[in-house]
């Protein structure tokens, strides 16, 4: 039974029959969840490239798409001295290297952006940011609502937190009840200590619903999917447990090595790049218990309760339970690439791992002695973001007279990129009389039977916070529960006796150390 304002399209596309359910509109209605109220979107630290590649072209497709609130803004900040007019170029140029630039739009959006310069630790240059922002705000009647977005490095949130506060500019609530947020981006400090500083930095100006922690993992529609998938269909989450899964596979797979981001990356590795964050998330995402209802702090509590039974390492078998490597010299896609030492600004005997798998537990009722393999690296033989749920085989084979005691188990894959589909192999028998088994595979491509545009991960983060829904964000508890988890592991592999001798080399263009496939050995 559908309500009155529920609509059911259905789709036909070459035999697949599909059914959208959603409330109020047509299809392409999924695309946004509302239009935002007015604001501003103040960027700080715009002359840099995350403004140009990502953050400028997400403003500009939500603009497209109707989705950006009406009135609304936006001011670039950063050191650089840009006249308003030079910023808009440049952001005519961005828009042209993305692909999205179209004439006859351009010149309506240009007029909602502004540049103004400003000095990161200079309080002074915070209030006359506070002044244009009021007189822009007067001017276009936005209601004193700010979106601040952090574009800067990681080093720089505490000051430019303090300096925002400082200048009034994280004030909520005034005459017409505003609202102020912030936007961070990972890393969230390098460990749980200085995590918990940063956050306490924060904290001192922004309260914890005005911080918005971005995961852009959480963005992607495949991602966003494991929840509908788990939750919507009532056939799986009876055999989502210890009793019918074997092992859960969740492996992110580059072929990119550190390209420009060296400096960055000698301080990260892997586990702080890809599994303090992304990897985290998406092994939350499989295991949770079905929140009650689909808000973004009931789904956060359930995360975090899957933080809190991760089973800790134990460091004196540390190396049963984990595998790092760093990539040598090797070939992806035809092409001969440097080993990672070899890359630009990256030391000659960095001991800093570029892959990482490990096998963890989760001490609670449902996953009990069921192996999770968390698996990414970079320079791989391709690149491959899936999750893999391998089932358990038939606890008794009544073919085994013909065929033996083992069956293939079932596998179920959620590819999340780049194969945006989900698979389910099970087997059948072969045509014939001769009794034979085959293993089939069911096949869903995410995309095919969807009609219209989809937000990509910035438009969808933008538009969120700007929404004020913290559904797709880190809570704090989480990030700390997670940091508890990897901080003793960080601790050991970076001052072990053994460490050089515990990094692994593999060739680019592999799937990462041979020693993966015995730690895996139960595959
Ligand atoms: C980023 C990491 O968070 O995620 C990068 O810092 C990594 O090192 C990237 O390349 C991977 O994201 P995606 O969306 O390409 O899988």
């Amino acid at each position: 039974m559908f309500s009155e304002s529920d609509r059911v399209n259905h789709t036909e596309l070459g035999g697949l029959t599909s059914t959208t359910t959603h409330s109020g509109g047509g299809v392409e209605s999924c695309l946004l969840d509302g239009t935002p109220p007015p604001c501003m979107v103040v960027i700080v630290g715009a002359s840099g490239d995350l403004t140009a590649r990502k953050i400028i072209p997400a403003l500009y497709n939500l603009y497209r798409n109707n989705g950006l609130p009406k009135p609304f803004f936006a001011v670039g900040c950063a050191r650089t001295d840009l006249t308003t007019e030079i910023f808009r170029d440049r952001m005519k140029e961005a828009l042209k290297r993305a692909d999205l630039f179209e004439p006859d739009r351009w010149e309506e959006f240009a007029s909602l952006l502004y540049y103004h310069p400003i000095e990161y630790d200079d309080p002074a240059s915070f209030e006359s940011l506070a002044v244009r922002l009021s007189e822009l705000d007067q001017e276009f009647g936005t209601g004193g609502n700010k979106l601040f977005y952090l574009a800067i490095p990681p080093s720089l949130y505490p000051s430019t937190a303090r300096m925002l506060g400082r200048a009034g500019l994280s004030a909520e609530g005034g005459k017409d009840g505003n609202w102020a947020r912030i936007v961070v981006e990972k890393p969230f400090g390098r460990d749980l200590e200085t995590a918990i500083d940063l956050d306490r930095t924060l904290h001192r100006y922004f309260k914890e619903k005005q911080i918005f922690r971005i995961d852009h993992y959480l963005a992607k529609e495949t991602v966003q999917n494991i929840l509908m998938f788990r939750f919507a269909n009532a056939i799986f989450e009876p055999i989502w447990n210890r009793r019918y899964i074997e092992s859960v596979h969740i492996m992110a797979a580059e072929t990119l090595g550190v390209e420009h981001r060296s400096g960055y990356y000698e301080q990260a590795g892997v586990l702080r790049d890809m599994f303090q964050n992304h990897m985290m998330q998406l092994l939350s995402l499989t295991a949770m218990d079905p929140p009650s209802v689909f808000e973004a702090d009931r789904v956060r509590d359930e995360k975090v309760r899957v933080y809190r039974t991760l089973r800790p390492f134990e460091t004196d078998n540390l190396w049963d339970y984990l595998v790092l490597g760093q990539y040598d010299a090797g070939t992806i896609g035809g092409k001969k690439v440097p080993a990672y030492r070899q890359e630009g600004g990256v030391n000659f005997d960095s001991l800093i791992p570029t892959f990482a798998s490990m096998k963890v537990f989760l001490d609670n009722w449902r996953w009990q002695g069921v192996p999770f393999y968390l698996t990414s690296g970079k320079r791989l033989a391709r690149k491959l973001t899936e999750i893999t749920i391998q089932f358990k085989e038939v606890p008794h084979s009544l073919f085994r007279s013909t065929l033996g005691e083992h069956i293939t188990a079932n596998k179920l894959t959620l590819g999340i990129y780049p194969d945006e589909r989900i698979t389910l192999t099970f087997q059948t028998k072969n045509p014939g009389a001769r009794v034979c088994l085959r293993s089939v595979t069911m096949d869903f491509h995410y995309q095919d039977n969807d009609v219209g545009p989809v937000l990509d991960a910035y438009e969808k983060v933008l538009l969120d916070c700007m929404l004020g829904d913290q559904m797709l964000f880190w809570r704090q508890d989480g990030l700390e529960r997670c940091w508890s988890f990897l901080t003793p592991i960080l601790e050991e592999c970076e001052t072990c006796g053994g460490r050089s001798t515990m990094l692994l080399p593999y060739a680019a263009g592999s799937w990462g150390p041979d020693a993966v496939r015995k730690l895996q050995n139960d595959v």
